[in-house]
C-alpha cells in the first residue's frame, strides 16, 4: 500500500524513455486529473482517477486540487561548494570591465579561489547547505556540483569531500573541475599546473570516486582546445565522463571539441558555431545552457536554444549557480530568462529542467520524470497550469516538495 497519495492533480509527467527532442521537447505527458502513489521512495504507480485501490489507513493522502504536480527540478550545473562572495564585482560589471578582464586581474573565480583555500571544511559545508536548503525550498531535488575554486590538490579534494559527506535532501552528483582556472601559483607555469591535475589529482579523484563527471573551463584566456582535450581524455581514461564549459564568450570550438570526445553534456555555448552545434548534435552531446549567466554577464545575447531545439537537440537548462556570473539557486529564476531571453515555451523549459536535465548527469533512468519505478521526487506547485509558473515570475510557486517519497517541504 501507499505511503502518499497525491490525487486530484493536475500531473505533468514529463515523461519519456530517452532524452526529449524537438517536438516532444512541446510535450509535458499531462495527465488532467491523475493521482500518484509513492512507496517507499519509488514512484509506485501514476494514472487517471484517485488512486483508492493503494490507500489504506496508514496512507497520508494529499489533495493537489487547482495544482500543478510536476517531477523535482534537476540542475545539471551548478558550482555550489566555495566560500565568499563578489557583490564588489557588480560595480566593474556597471562599469563595462569584461569578465575575463577581471579574472586576467586576479579577481573573478581567483578571489573565490582565495577565500575556499581559507575556509575550513566546516564552513564549506554550513554555507553549502545553506544553498541546498534555498534550492529544496525552490523545487530543486538533484543537482551536479562542481570543484574548481581550491585549483590545488589538498582544497580540490576539500572541496570533493564535502560534496560527498553532505547528508541533505537534495541529491549531489560530483564533478572535478581542477581546469576552471590557472591558479596564481602557476601563472608562468601553466604546463606544470596541467601536469598537476593530469599527473595527480585526476587519478586520486578517480581512484577515490570523489567525482563522477569531469569538466573544464575552455574558453579564450582559460584553457584552450588543445589542453582542454588534454585534460578530459585523461579524466575518461580513468572512467571520468566528460562535461564541458564550452564556447561562453568566444566561440573556441569547445562545441565541436565536445561532439568529437564523447561528453555527456557541453554548457554555455552562447557563441557556438553552427559546425559546433552540428558537432554535438552528431555526437549525441546533450546542450545545458545557462541563460541566467547570459543575463548577469550583461552579454546582450543568449545561446542558440530555439535552433538548437529546432534542430533535434535535447536541451536542458541549469542555473550555474556561483559567486560570479549567476549568483542563485533558483531554477523558477532561470525559467524567465530561458523563456523570454531565448524563446522557449513553458513546456520546453520544463522539459529542459527535468527530463532532459537528468539525462545531462546521466540520471535519466531515476529521476526528472514522474513514471513508475523512478525514484520520488515531486513537486506540488501553487499554480493552475504550467505557464502560470513562468507568467508569474520573480516568485516561488513550490507549496510542497517530495524527495526520495518524503515529505520535505510543505
Ligand atoms: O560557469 N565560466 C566559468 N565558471 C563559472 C563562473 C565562475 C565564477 O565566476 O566564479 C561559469 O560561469
Ligand atoms: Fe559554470
Amino acid at each position: 500500500m501507499a505511503d502518499i497519495i497525491i490525487k486530484n492533480a493536475r500531473i505533468l509527467t514529463c515523461k519519456s524513455n530517452g532524452p526529449k527532442i524537438k517536438e516532444h521537447m512541446q510535450d509535458l505527458g499531462i495527465i488532467e486529473r491523475g493521482f500518484i502513489a509513492v512507496e517507499n521512495g519509488i514512484i509506485q504507480e501514476v494514472g487517471e482517477g484517485d488512486g483508492e485501490e493503494f490507500c489504506d489507513r496508514h496512507t497520508e493522502i494529499i489533495d493537489a486540487e487547482y495544482k500543478t504536480v510536476l517531477p523535482g527540478f534537476v540542475d545539471p550545473h551548478t558550482h555550489l561548494v566555495h566560500y565568499g562572495s563578489r557583490e564588489n564585482e557588480i560595480e566593474l560589471k556597471l562599469k563595462g570591465v569584461p569578465y575575463i578582464e577581471i579574472l586576467k586581474m586576479g579577481g573573478g573565480i581567483l578571489s573565490t579561489v582565495r577565500a575556499t583555500r581559507a575556509a575550513s571544511y566546516d564552513q564549506l559545508m554550513k554555507k553549502m547547505i545553506r544553498s541546498l536548503d534555498i534550492m529544496l525550498l525552490w523545487g530543486t531535488t538533484t543537482v551536479e556540483a562542481k570543484s574548481g575554486y581550491g585549483l590545488n590538490f589538498v582544497d580540490e579534494v576539500k572541496c570533493l569531500e564535502v560534496l560527498r559527506d553532505c547528508t541533505h535532501p537534495v541529491e549531489i552528483i560530483r564533478t572535478y573541475m581542477g581546469a576552471h582556472a590557472v591558479p596564481e601559483e602557476y601563472k608562468d607555469n601553466r604546463e606544470g599546473y596541467i601536469n598537476l591535475m593530469t599527473e595527480r589529482i585526476i587519478p586520486y579523484v578517480a581512484e577515490k570516486e570523489l567525482a563522477e563527471f569531469i569538466d573544464c573551463f575552455c574558453e579564450e584566456g582559460v584553457f584552450s582546445v588543445e589542453e582542454s582535450e588534454r585534460i578530459l581524455l585523461k579524466g575518461k581514461e580513468h572512467g571520468l565522463k566528460i562535461k564541458i564549459h564550452a564556447d561562453e564568450i568566444e566561440p573556441m570550438g569547445g562545441a565541436e571539441l565536445a561532439g568529437r570526445i564523447g561528453a555527456v553534456s557541453a554548457e554555455h555555448l552562447i557563441a557556438a558555431s553552427d559546425e559546433g552545434i552540428e558537432a554535438m548534435k552528431e555526437g549525441g552531446v546533450i546542450p545545458v545552457l545557462l541563460p541566467g549567466t547570459s543575463f548577469y554577464l550583461r552579454l546582450g545575447k543568449y545561446a542558440r536554444g530555439r535552433k538548437m531545439i529546432d534542430m533535434g537537440l535535447p536541451v536542458a537548462l541549469a542555473t550555474d549557480y556561483n559567486p560570479g556570473t549567476c549568483p542563485t539557486e533558483s531554477l523558477q529564476g532561470i525559467m524567465v530568462f530561458a523563456s523570454m531571453g531565448m524563446g522557449l515555451t513553458p513546456q520546453e523549459v520544463i522539459n529542459a529542467m527535468t527530463i532532459n536535465s537528468a539525462y545531462a548527469i546521466d540520471r535519466g533512468d531515476k529521476v526528472g520524470s514522474i513514471e513508475k519505478g523512478k525514484n520520488a521526487d515531486i513537486l506540488i506547485m501553487d499554480a493552475p497550469n504550467e505557464n502560470y509558473i513562468i507568467y508569474h515570475f520573480g516568485i516561488n510557486h513550490v507549496n510542497t516538495v517530495i524527495k526520495n517519497g518524503k515529505i520535505v517541504v510543505k
